[in-house]
């Protein structure tokens, strides 16, 4: 994927941006615990985060960004806290609703159909509504796994050779591409995971490959611009070779 060149005039800001930031918004729990409150309060301050960080990207015009909502693994989780993050979805769903006009494509990546209705439907509402929007996608890979992903595509790949409709040798990387839930999206270029965890934890495994990994001990909740400018500089300063020399 060709890299960007910038878009603004942000003098702190390096010449060459990412097309595609995946942020895997860790350190809520612990961001609340520090403060001696219920983890629902980190992701609260962390859905705060998220705003403050998509609109950022949006002024410096990187045109795509994933971020890890909810993960297969998040089912595990109390009832309490899934209530949680369910209810800041919900929130955010409805807020953006007032929002339509602001260019953003939102596209949920993962098996919506699990979560209760009042969610999927809004979300495939939401995806519908903005489906035309250009300047900035938005992917929430909600209720997502990579691993999960790629299972769900391989099924659907059986399913056509099965049926005849494709020979077993004529299955590519493109192929596998083509089935995941972002065929229609470029790979990431870069992941952000702050809260100093150093692992991609299921996330997009397959479009991660050639990504940098930037990682930071910042919890999610304080995750600030200047934060992601250091990223970015960071990003922009390393030799991408994808396995060439
Ligand atoms: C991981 O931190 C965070 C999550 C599992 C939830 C992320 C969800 C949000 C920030 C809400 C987003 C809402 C919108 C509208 C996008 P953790 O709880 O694992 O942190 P810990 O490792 O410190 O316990």
């Amino acid at each position: 994927m060709a890299l960007l060149k910038k878009k603004v005039d942000a003098p702190g800001l390096p010449e060459v941006l990412p097309t595609h930031i995946g942020f895997i918004m860790d350190g809520n729990g612990r961001w609340a615990k520090k403060r001696g409150l219920p983890r629902g309060y980190g992701h609260v301050e962390g859905g705060k985060a998220f705003k403050r960080i998509m609109k950022y990207c949006k002024e410096i015009g990187i045109p795509y960004l994933s971020f890890y909502v909810f993960s297969t693994e998040n089912w595990k989780r109390s009832e309490q806290e899934i209530q949680g993050i369910l209810k800041l979805m919900t929130e955010y769903l409805d807020e953006v609703q007032s929002h339509l006009d602001e260019g953003i494509r939102y596209v949920a990546i993962g098996d919506i159909s699990a979560f209760p209705d009042y969610i999927s439907t809004r979300m495939q509402k939401l995806m519908d509504d903005t489906k035309d929007c250009d300047e900035l996608t938005i992917l929430f890979c909600c209720n997502y796994g990579g691993r999960h992903e790629i299972t769900h595509a391989a099924r659907e790949i059986a399913e056509l050779a099965a049926r005849g409709e494709l020979s077993p040798e004529d299955i590519t990387e493109d192929t596998v591409a083509q089935h995941l839930y972002t065929a229609e999206f470029p790979d990431v270029d870069l992941v952000i995971r702050p809260s100093g965890e150093l692992r991609l934890s299921n996330f997009l495994i397959w479009q991660c490959a050639y990504a940098e990994y930037y990682f930071t001990n910042v919890l999610w909740p304080d995750f600030s611009t200047e934060d992601l400018d250091k990223a970015l500089i960071d990003f922009a300063g390393r030799g991408r070779r994808f396995g060439g020399a």
